[in-house]
């Protein structure tokens, strides 16, 4: 199973994202042969030698298995696209914004791993998944975020198990809050996006199954492991 970024074939969703420009610039560092990059708006990514921009929305079946077609030499898929409304879950207006998440955060890398997983097993290969520390506990101005990133969290846990056998490594990473427009207005520290993919890509490398990156992130999964009670009523009491 894939575990070195060195001559990888890389395809990475929402490629226009802050932290997904800092992961194909650490891939593109640590060796990667070749990164197609996917974003629904394909002239804001620049093609390189080894950048290849994929024309692609995360909610298309149409997109995506034009992109599994066309990608068959992947051997390493990062589902990075999300999004986050920054909503609480009752002052939603209606169920429009918690729809999104979970068609983004959820059923979109459900259905790249759908798409892509005959090129995974044959190319012996792995998926990535960008989650949240979120995922694991719920910060309730944000619940409906968290909600469809903890669906991704079982999602990779199934896919783990399904996949496996196969020869093919599924990994989640969780990180904590990281500077991007999804957390500007956030007073809160961050990360940088370039310590972030670091650390993503130093878990991925090392064989980690489960990469918390960040202090944020880290502390949460301690606190976690020792009372996971204590951590849910610290998120949901005002600051
Ligand atoms: N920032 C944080 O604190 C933080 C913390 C933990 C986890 N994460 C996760 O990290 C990932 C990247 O987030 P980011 O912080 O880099 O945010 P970002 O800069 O807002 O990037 C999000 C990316 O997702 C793309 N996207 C959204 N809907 C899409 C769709 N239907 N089809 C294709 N692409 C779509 C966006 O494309 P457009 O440019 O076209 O909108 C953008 O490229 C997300 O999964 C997020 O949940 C972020």
């Amino acid at each position: 199973m894939t575990a070195t970024i060195k001559d990888s074939v890389v395809f990475i969703t929402g490629a226009t994202g802050a932290i997904a420009q800092a992961l194909i610039a650490g891939l593109l560092a640590r060796g990667a042969a070749k990164v197609y990059a996917a974003a629904r708006d394909v002239t804001r990514v620049t093609a390189s030698e080894r950048v290849v921009p994929v024309k692609l929305d995360v909610a298309s079946d149409t997109d995506v298995t034009a992109a599994a077609a066309l990608a068959t030499d992947v051997t390493l898929l990062i589902n990075n696209a999300g999004v986050n409304h920054n909503t609480a879950l009752l002052l939603a207006p209606d169920l429009a914004i918690a729809r999104e998440e979970i068609e983004i955060n959820y059923l979109a890398p459900l259905r790249l791993a759908r798409a892509f997983a005959p090129a995974l097993i044959k190319n012996n290969g792995a998926m990535l998944n960008i989650l949240t520390i979120l995922a694991r506990v719920n910060l309730p101005f944000m619940g409906s975020y968290c909600a469809s990133k903890a669906a991704a969290l079982s999602l990779t846990q199934g896919l783990r198990g399904e996949l496996a056998p196969k020869g093919v490594r599924v990994v989640a990473a969780l990180p904590g809050a990281v500077d991007t427009r999804m957390t500007a207005g956030l007073p809160i520290p961050k990360m940088t996006t370039e310590e972030a993919a670091r650390e993503i890509l130093d878990g991925f490398e090392a064989g980690e199954e489960d990469i918390y990156v960040g202090e944020m992130a880290k502390g949460l999964a301690a606190g976690l492991a020792q009372d996971h009670k204590a951590v849910e009523r610290q998120l949901a009491s005002p600051a």
